[in-house]
């Protein structure tokens, strides 16, 4: 049962129901019933009263044109979230416009408005207990935090859902229940990818994919850029430079490469352009306020944009996917979908433009829909990829998004700088798509726009390597942006930064799978260590991947690093004498698995499998290993192992065993190598699954 809170006279009566554990949406006057939600994964349902103690209580106000929300903070809170703008990791005092824009080198507003909107704020209380504030409407906004979070919103009354925990990655999980978990990727998406707009046409793809493995630089994905298509007609290829895709397709993943191409949503205003005329048989582009198909200028010249609010739309889109994934296309990206209107001062289509909706969405302006243009677009093209490819994990990358996108799409940061200031953005950015509900992100590597120099590429690279979403990529005009372009120095930086990130990726593709599961972000503030930790709290150049793994970038100046045991190790030779890695630390008390360096991630990495121990102050450690095909859904049938591993110190002896596993996936019997990293140094004991003994004796 709803209990109705009264609120002060200022402020109508609202509602306030239990939708989960620790979850309580407030629902404004007058809504009987939550509504249809772009946010959520499902409208909540269940309802119940709430405690009377319950602290977190938004207010509501209304001047006629638009709502205002308000909620107390209390004292000595920090606050996260919001989303990916820029801006210190710690986002108390921040004013954020809620409107995804095609933010050009992050220079209108320094960035506080870009590509994606987050309506979210995580605050970690000083005890470490945490909550979640999400307002659940897609109009253009204004984001506030101080001694309130204040929402500003163009739109009607909706309702605000406030998670209250016990801890920030309990929140997480909460906002994870609410709105969806990414989807378990496919394994080669982990990999460290390359692009530049563009690599063209395909031989010069294809040199690039023989230099990576010719200077034995490991790497996953080459991307295509617009130029591959054919006068940037979406679905086209152009048939000089890219005259067999398909064929291209085939070489690239010869030699171990996949591929992701382009796909913008405008539609080149073309009579006669087939996927234009299909489009407008269909009637599905949005309308001006008039009921005319609205034009705007992109890319191709004036085009016509898909309504994707409609289902119609959307099964249109879908079905165009069929034909063009047949050309053996690994992954796609979507760009420009904010959308990004060229020559207007808006950058976007007018406000009164309009959406038919249907189904479960109600008509309405552009106003309203902007915000979810991106994500409904993303989620056609998801579910396009899908029924082309069933038995393959669809790869759909995002420029635009909005909260709950992680159900479709991964994202990167949009048109960066080659600046310094860029490169430290970068964390505080991904981080807090993490704590918004998106673990799998990054940015451009060395930066979108501008000259690198090669000390920056370096650095870049360092750090770049541990991005959750690790791509390299470069604007038209610039330098070529490769490993080998800055010369054999930070080429060597480059290689040893990626064979790093490729010794982790078992731990990573646990990581991921962990994030599909519940979640947990992958890129995590280093306060994840030891929420209450008042130390921690604003700590941006270093960074946590997962809860075991602490990246220290080489240039961090004192660094705010958790209490208790955390190891210096090294994954591959000389790593820790190259002055740009970064220092990476292991938790007392995990195990991390590593693999061996190999050039791509589907080649079998895991023989041996090596076990890093760091043991804590009783001589204990845990870790977990999640394995599957890799690919497809085999796993949702069992065909996975989650391995948890214990090791123990007895006397001068360290004892690795298998605690636990779970799923019925074999693999061929292999051999395990352990690793246990001590302050003196590094122990080695090899042997079977089953039963390692490492000798803390014996020399190292
Ligand atoms: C946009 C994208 C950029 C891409 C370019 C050309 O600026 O953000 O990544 O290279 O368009 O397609």
């Amino acid at each position: 049962m709803a209990t109705t809170v009264t609120a002060s006279s200022s402020v109508p009566s609202m509602r306030a129901e239990r939708i989960g554990d620790g979850i309580v949406a407030f629902l404004p006057a007058g809504m009987q019933r939550y509504p249809t939600s772009l946010a959520l994964v499902k409208t909540p349902t269940q309802g119940g009263s709430i405690a009377s103690s319950w602290s977190l209580r938004p207010r509501f106000g209304s001047d006629g044109t638009g709502t205002h929300v308000t909620l107390v903070v209390p004292e000595n809170t920090d606050l996260y979230g919001t989303g990916e703008v820029t801006g210190p990791l710690r986002r108390n005092g921040s004013a954020i416009t809620l409107w995804n824009t095609d933010n050009f080198e992050y220079q209108l507003d320094g960035g506080r408005q870009l590509y994606q909107s987050h309506p979210w704020v995580l605050g970690v209380r000083a005890d470490g207990t945490a909550f979640g504030v999400l307002f659940d409407s897609t109009w253009r906004a204004a984001l506030k935090t101080g001694n309130t979070i204040e929402f500003d919103s163009s739109g009607p009354p909706m309702p605000v859902i406030v998670i209250d925990r016990l801890s920030p990655q309990l929140v997480l999980q909460g906002l994870a229940e609410l709105t969806g978990k990414m989807p378990l990727p496919p394994r080669w998406a982990l990999g460290y990818q390359q692009s530049r707009w563009s690599y063209t046409p395909d031989k010069r793809v294809l040199e690039i994919a023989d230099e990576f493995r010719k200077r034995r630089i490991p790497a996953d994905v080459i991307w295509m850029d617009i130029d591959y298509m054919d006068g940037f007609r979406v679905f086209t290829f152009d048939p000089k430079g890219f005259p067999d895709p398909e064929k291209l397709n085939r070489d690239l993943h010869a030699r171990g490469f996949h591929s992701v191409w382009m796909i913008d949503p405008g539609v080149k205003f073309d009579p006669g352009y087939a996927i234009y005329d299909s489009g407008t048989a269909r009637d599905v582009w949005v309308k001006d306020a008039y009921g005319k198909d609205y034009h705007g200028e992109v890319w191709p010249g004036l085009v016509s944009y898909p309504d994707f609010t409609r289902p119609q739309t959307r099964q249109w889109w879908s079905a165009l996917y069929a034909n063009y994934m047949a050309e053996g296309i690994d992954g796609v990206w979507n760009d420009m979908n904010e959308p990004s209107v060229f020559k207007v001062p808006s950058m976007s289509m007018p406000d009164d433009n309009w959406h038919r909706g249907g189904g479960d969405l109600a008509p309405g302006p552009h106003l309203q829909y902007h915000n979810v243009y991106g994500m409904l677009m993303t989620r056609a093209t998801r579910d396009g990829i899908q029924a082309a490819n069933p038995d393959k994990r669809p790869f759909v990358l995002t420029r635009a998004n909005f909260i709950g996108g992680q159900r479709y799409a991964a994202t990167w940061t949009g048109d960066n700088t080659s600046t310094w200031t860029d490169l430290k953005t970068s964390i505080p950015m991904s981080i807090n798509l993490g704590l918004s509900g998106q673990p799998f992100s990054g940015a451009d590597i060395g930066g979108f726009s501008g000259e690198t120099t090669p000390d920056l590429w370096a650095n870049w690279i360092a750090i770049g390597a541990f991005y959750p979403f690790s791509r390299a990529h470069t604007t038209k005009a610039s330098q070529q942006k490769e490993p080998w372009a800055f010369g054999p120095m930070v080429e060597n930086t480059a290689r040893i930064a990626i064979e790093r990130r490729y010794r982790l990726l078992p731990y990573l593709y646990t990581l991921f799978h962990r994030a599909s599961v519940d979640g947990t972000p992958v890129m995590q503030p280093v306060f994840f260590a030891d929420p209450r930790d008042l130390r921690l709290r604003s700590e941006q150049e270093a960074f946590l991947l997962g809860g075991d793994l602490l990246v220290v970038p080489a240039w961090a100046k004192k660094p705010a690093l958790p209490q208790g045991i955390w190891r210096t190790i090294s994954l591959v030779d000389h790593d820790r004498e190259d002055a740009h890695q970064a220092t990476l630390k292991l938790r007392g008390g995990a195990i991390v698995p590593l693999g061996r360096v190999v050039q791509n991630s589907t080649e079998e990495s895991l023989d041996p499998l090596t076990l890093l121990v760091s043991l804590d102050s009783k001589g204990q450690a845990r870790g977990e290993l999640y394995e599957d095909a890799g690919d497809g859904y085999g796993y949702r049938k069992g065909d996975y192992r989650l391995t948890t591993y214990v090791a123990e110190r007895k006397k001068d002896q360290v004892v690795l065993r298998i605690a636990e596993t779970r799923g019925n996936r074999t693999h061929h019997q292999r051999d395990i190598v352990v690793q246990v990293v001590t302050n003196d140094g590094v122990y080695i004991g090899k042997g079977d699954e089953k039963h390692v003994v490492v000798n803390l004796r014996s020399s190292h």
